[in-house]
């Protein structure tokens, strides 16, 4: 009868505003309701992802988006180079090889960010390569990659395309896709942007464009040049999953009428609400603070198993939280802080993880986390009301 709480990095809760949207009748795709709702979400979406190039919106999920980008960038034979932090970086190269790209990765271990200063090292000993794909955060590790150096260092030592994974950052951390010099930046409906799964995203540079118009790799329903095309006459090559389009209007006005610094902030202090908690309670973090990203916190209990913990919460508290992936699994839970989540979810999230901490270690953990989080709350708030003053 009641809901869960559902904590994990993606599908995020979905806004009731959306939610109605979607409830739309259906229309013709190709009538004009569906070309105006189109062209009205357009000017909505490239602030999202710092860019001032239009953002194509296929209907896939965001392992769709990568393989959008990573077909429409290389082509068989040509040599790429994915920095592999974690599973999603991982299923990054899994894609490249799948279409016969010369993949080298740069594998960096799990909890860990990829550091500028190796990838400099890995691009001049490989002077070939054309692409490197990264994983702005890392969602399987709670890992935020300092995407904007590490495009940098691909600039300054090579002629590389830079294309980046913001599956779980897009909406909730900020992108500066064209000062950070990225050229393609993808990222998918279910986490950040409040929507159901089904719907990615693709911002192109101006550079890649014409990488894209030269490049003969196989491809048709993810030829991101029909969708450019299509997009120029507020259309889609193919039948657009219109109901997610309401949805998304809604969403990304949403996003506009909070403002993108406030969305941001609000990530931020969810994650150190998280981190003070997780710390207070005495359960280790996976990534350091310095790489923590503001949508997802990945913990790595050292005395009680985090797979009994994930399961305690689900049958006992109806606290939602994701186990870990790869050689993880069993080893860390993952909390998901983005989309459609306030401070106050947060709140409510650490006070049943406390209640299931007990319930599984037996230890007086109640109120512990809860405090540090309050606190963390109660300075973000102070701080708020000196600015606004
Ligand atoms: C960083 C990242 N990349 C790619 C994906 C794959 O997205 P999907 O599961 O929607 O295919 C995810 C999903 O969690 C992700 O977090």
């Amino acid at each position: 009868m009641f809901s869960q709480q559902l904590r994990i990095p993606g599908p995020t809760p979905v806004p009731p505003r959306v939610q109605r949207a979607m409830n739309h009748d259906m229309v013709g795709h190709r009538d004009e309701e569906t070309k105006q709702l189109i062209h009205s979400i357009q000017p909505l979406l490239p602030p999202i992802f710092g860019t001032k190039q239009d953002v194509i919106i296929i209907e896939s999920s965001g392992t769709g988006a990568l393989e959008t980008a990573a077909v429409n960038m290389a082509s068989a034979g040509d040599e790429v180079l994915v920095a592999v932090t974690g599973a999603f970086g991982d299923r990054f190269a899994a894609i490249c090889e799948a279409h016969q790209f010369k993949t080298h990765r740069l594998n960096t271990t799990w909890g860990e960010a990829c550091s500028p200063d190796e990838l400099k090292t890995y691009l001049l000993g490989h002077p070939n390569i054309q692409v490197v794909f990264l994983t702005f955060c890392e969602t399987s590790t709670g890992v935020l990659n300092p995407v904007k150096e590490l495009a940098k260092v691909v600039h300054e030592f090579s002629d590389a395309y830079v294309v980046v994974d913001g599956v779980s950052s897009v909406g909730g951390t900020e992108s500066n896709m064209d000062e950070w010099g990225i050229d393609v930046l993808v990222t998918g409906s279910q986490k950040a942007l409040m929507l159901p799964p089904g719907l990615a995203f693709v911002a192109v540079s101006e550079r890649a464009w014409k990488r894209i118009e030269n490049n003969s790799h196989p491809r048709f329903y993810f030829d991101l040049s029909s969708y450019k095309k299509a997009l120029g006459e507020d259309s889609t090559p193919f039948t657009p999953a219109v109901s997610l389009l309401f949805g998304l209007k809604e969403s990304v006005t949403l996003i506009a009428e909070e403002g993108l610094e406030n969305v941001y902030a609000r990530h931020r202090v969810m994650r150190d609400m998280t981190r003070k908690a997780c710390k207070a309670l005495g359960l280790p973090l996976l990534a350091a603070d310095e790489f923590a990203s503001p949508t997802i916190t990945a913990v790595k209990p050292e005395h009680f198993s985090a797979k009994q913990l994930k399961t305690l919460l689900k049958e006992n508290v109806n606290l939602n939280v994701a186990g870990g992936q790869g050689h993880l699994a069993d080893e860390i839970i993952r909390i998901g802080h983005m989309g459609y989540c306030s401070p106050n979810d947060v709140l409510l999230c650490i006070g049943l993880l406390e209640t299931g901490l007990s319930k599984l270690t037996g230890a007086d953990t109640f109120g512990i986390g809860t405090k540090e989080a309050e606190k963390e709350y109660f300075r973000f708030i102070s701080q708020n009301k000196e600015e606004n003053a």
